[in-house]
């Protein structure tokens, strides 16, 4: 072979290497898929580092912790508050019910982009899964209410969910025969108080929790449940994909708040998120951060629903979600929404906005089957 052809083969070797690697689309710190899962196989502790900026409040990824344990003495409120959960006369028609919007078998949310409540209104966000929500300080996509005693006064009273005065509840319910029995069994007396209807209605909500996904049995150290592009899912969310910037913590989520570009100022669909509640000018247009164990079952998705299938949620953080333009009129307007510096355009390929994919979907987990129940 002359010294042509060699450099010829040479050259083609290094193009139809490079091209090998493009089509594998992996983190070029990696060899091969292989080498990359073997960076995973390990306790997470020694995971490759995720790709975190200064601004973001981060908690590493670990598997899903234990629910509270619900005391044996607690046992007759958890009933009591299940089924008042349950229990449509807990609203003004007598027709909804907490579960109506929150169904369990949804994942406790319900598949509508807008919350449908009292008299078919439709209100002006999604119903959020209430999976996990034991572990929040900041009830609502804006963080209105500090309790889920508060957040539940909230739903009952609001015009388009259940239109009952929390002031003549506890009156309606004692009028119901077969419940003072129970509050009897939960709380020692036959009284009947809205507080204790609250009180049993959250201890009941504690016990909806996530259970075991793919990713927590991955975590802990089954290394095949994970599938080659789910790792390489999972790598791609702690690095390049940057959603471990807020998506983080056992429950992925910061519990912080974030403009996504989607506030719609100005417009018909405005919401001002988290500025109503703190009326704060840097505060216009976050929204608390969703976790995502289930998430890939509970769409349409974001707090107004406006995205209908995952892929659109993918395509839209790889461009690096929205950006409002601002106009002349709004130059100095302190008002005018801004958009999360922790958003950036991606440069994701098809394949690894499908890995990312396929890494949620290992983040679900089996669906709830509860037997409504029987009601007074
Ligand atoms: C008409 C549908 C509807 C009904 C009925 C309803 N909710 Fe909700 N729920 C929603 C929507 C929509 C939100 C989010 C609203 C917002 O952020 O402004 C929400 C938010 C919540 C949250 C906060 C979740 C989070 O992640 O911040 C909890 C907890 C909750 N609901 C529990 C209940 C309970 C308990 C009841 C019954 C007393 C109830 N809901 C009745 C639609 C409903
Ligand atoms: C700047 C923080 C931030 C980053 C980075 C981020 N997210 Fe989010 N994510 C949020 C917030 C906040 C919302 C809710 C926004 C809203 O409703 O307006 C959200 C919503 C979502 C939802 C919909 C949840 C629901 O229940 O409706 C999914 C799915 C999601 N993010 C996945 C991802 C993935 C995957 C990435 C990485 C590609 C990512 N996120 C990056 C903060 C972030």
């Amino acid at each position: 072979m002359n010294k042509l052809t060699l450099t010829t083969l040479a050259v083609l070797a290094i193009i139809l290497l490079s091209f090998h690697k493009l089509d594998r689309g992996i983190d070029p710190k990696y060899q091969s898929i292989e080498d990359l899962k073997k960076a995973y196989m390990v306790d997470s502790k020694n995971w490759p580092a995720a790709l975190v900026d200064s601004t973001a409040v981060y908690t590493p990824l670990t598997a899903l912790p234990s629910a509270p344990v619900i005391s044996v003495k607690d046992q007759g409120k958890l009933e009591l508050g299940k089924i008042l959960f349950f229990d449509p006369r807990l609203s003004s028609s007598d027709k909804i019910s907490c579960a109506s919007c929150h169904i369990p078998s949804k994942n406790w949310a319900d598949k509508n982009p807008l919350a449908i409540g009292h008299d078919s209104l439709t209100g002006k966000r999604n119903t959020p899964s209430i999976e996990n929500v034991w572990i929040q300080k900041e009830l609502f996509w804006d963080g209105r209410a500090n309790s889920l005693q508060q957040q539940q006064i909230m739903s009952i009273e609001n015009h388009v969910e259940m239109f009952q005065s929390t002031k003549t509840l506890a009156l309606k319910i004692q009028k119901i025969k077969g419940y003072e029995i129970l509050f009897k069994k939960a709380y020692g007396s036959r009284q009947i108080t809205l507080d204790r209807i609250l009180d049993a209605i959250a201890l009941f909500q504690t016990t909806i929790v996530s259970k075991t996904s793919a990713f927590d049995r991955f975590i802990n150290g089954d290394y095949q449940s994970l599938s080659d592009n789910q790792i390489h899912g999972l790598h791609l969310f702690r690095t390049k994909a940057r959603c471990i910037n807020c998506h983080n913590g056992p429950y992925f989520t910061d519990l912080q708040y974030h403009n996504q570009g989607f506030t719609f100022y100005k417009r018909k669909r405005e919401d001002l998120g988290r500025y109503n509640i703190t009326k704060l000018p840097e505060d216009v247009g976050k929204f608390k951060t969703p976790g995502l164990r289930n998430v890939i079952n509970t769409g349409p998705w974001f707090h107004q629903g406006i995205f209908p299938n995952i892929q659109s949620v993918i395509s839209m953080y790889n461009i690096g979600m929205n950006t409002p333009y601002r106009r002349e009129e709004y130059k100095n307007d302190s008002l005018f929404p801004v958009t999360s510096k922790l958003l950036k355009p991606l440069n994701l390929t098809k394949q690894e906005q499908e890995a990312i994919i396929e890494f949620l979907h290992g983040l679900s987990s089996q669906t709830t089957t509860i037997t409504p129940p029987v009601m007074p």
